[in-house]
Formats: C-alpha cells, structure tokens, sequence
C-alpha cells in the first residue's frame, strides 16, 4: 500500500480526459471549465476506440483528440508507455480517466503519481470492477453512490476524493439507477477537478484531505 504526502498544485492546470465511450463525465468536466469554475483547460482527448462518441464531441468542441489502437501495440506497457509519452509531450498535469474501460498498467500510475483521477459508479469499495450499477441493484443495497477516487496500482483502490449517495429504489434496473448515479457523477467529478487545482488536496496515506 502506497504511503506518503501529497498536495494538489495550485495553478492554471493541462488536463487530459481518457475516455472510451459516451464521454458525458468528459462533457461535464469541459462544461465546468467553460463556466469558470474550474482553473484548467483540457489539452487532450484520448480513446482506446476510434469510434467513442466522446472524441467525436471533443472534435466539435475543438479540443484535441487522439485514438491510438491496442492492436496495434505487442502488450499493455508498450501501449500505456505511448500514452505517457503523449501526455509527457503536452506537459499534462491531471489525467482524468472518464469512462475508460482499459485497466491502467503500474508504470502509467507511477509516471502520474497523484495526477490520475477516476469516476467509479458506485461507492468504493463496494462494487468495484465492471457493472457496478447491476452489482448494486443484484446485491439489494439501499444506497449505491458515485466515487472519485485518485489512481493507484490497484484496480478502484486509491485513495478517496469525493463521494455522493444515491438511493437505491426497489423497482430500479441497471439502467434507472445508472441514470441516477450518473446525474451526481456530474456533480462530484468536476468539483475533484476544481479543488486539485485549487491546490487543495492533501493526500496523506490513503486518507484525502479537503483544505479549506
Ligand atoms: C460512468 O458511469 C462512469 O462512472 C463509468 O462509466 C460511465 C461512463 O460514462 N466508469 C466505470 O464504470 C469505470 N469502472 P460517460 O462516458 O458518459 O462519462
């Protein structure tokens, strides 16, 4: 288990989001940067698919994209290693992993040590992994949530930033509670954002403090 300090910089920040899908989370992050609300612009868009709706959005909204191909690359280091180095390259601060479903190899973590978010749909540590909403609703909760979380080795493990409860109703699916959790992703992982670059984050162990 990682120890140690940490404190989020305070600065205009280079954000790069990671998506592999629909890229709302992405959309919203941008949305609050737009407004002013957050001190940092997204230098680059990435996906794993060449077909994410979410690059296609970020193409209309002018920002940069990139797509490199697995397939293309002999493993998962070689890959993760061009992505650090296209991140490297434009000087990013914060990786923001926005619905992207690709595990993050131990070199890409230490390359960005404390500078990887992600959003998870549920409240870590339940649930972690693929569909989280149906492990919920399959499970019989009453609350699920949403967490943002910094990025460790292990897979939904780092250290906790922000989290939201969400209830769980008794005729819900996979896909209401998904809908439900979804509307305070939105809330919760631009405000990660925003107080990182407010340079206040404090990371100490594996507990996140909140600065004032
Ligand atoms: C979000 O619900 C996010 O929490 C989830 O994927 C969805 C992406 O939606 N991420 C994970 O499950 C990661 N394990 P989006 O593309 O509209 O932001």
């Amino acid at each position: 288990m990682e120890q140690g300090f940490f404190r989020s910089p305070k600065k205009r920040g280079r954000v790069a989001v990671l998506l592999s899908g629909r890229g709302s989370n992405f959309r919203a992050i941008h949305d609050a940067m737009l407004a002013g609300k957050i001190n940092a612009d997204i230098v680059l868009v990435f996906s794993n698919k060449a077909d994410a709706p979410g690059l296609q959005t970020a193409r209309e909204r002018g920002l940069e994209t990139l797509h490199l191909d697995p397939k293309a690359f002999p493993g998962r280091e070689a890959y993760d290693a061009a992505i650090v180095e296209e991140l490297k390259k434009r000087e990013v601060d914060l990786v923001c992993l926005a619905g992207y479903m690709k595990i993050i190899t131990p070199p890409f973590c230490q390359a960005f040590r404390n500078r990887i978010m992600n959003i998870h749909p549920a409240l870590l540590p339940s649930f972690p992994g693929l569909h989280a909403q149906k492990q919920a609703v399959d499970y019989g909760v009453r609350y699920s949530g949403a967490t943002v979380h910094f990025v460790w080795e292990e897979v939904d493990a780092g250290p906790i930033i922000l989290q939201a409860v969400v209830p769980v109703h008794q005729d819900d699916t996979e896909e209401t509670l998904a809908d439900r959790i979804l509307e305070w992703e939105h809330q919760i992982y631009p405000e990660a954002v925003r107080l990182y670059f407010e340079g206040r984050l404090e990371v100490r162990g594996r507990r996140v403090y909140i600065l004032d």
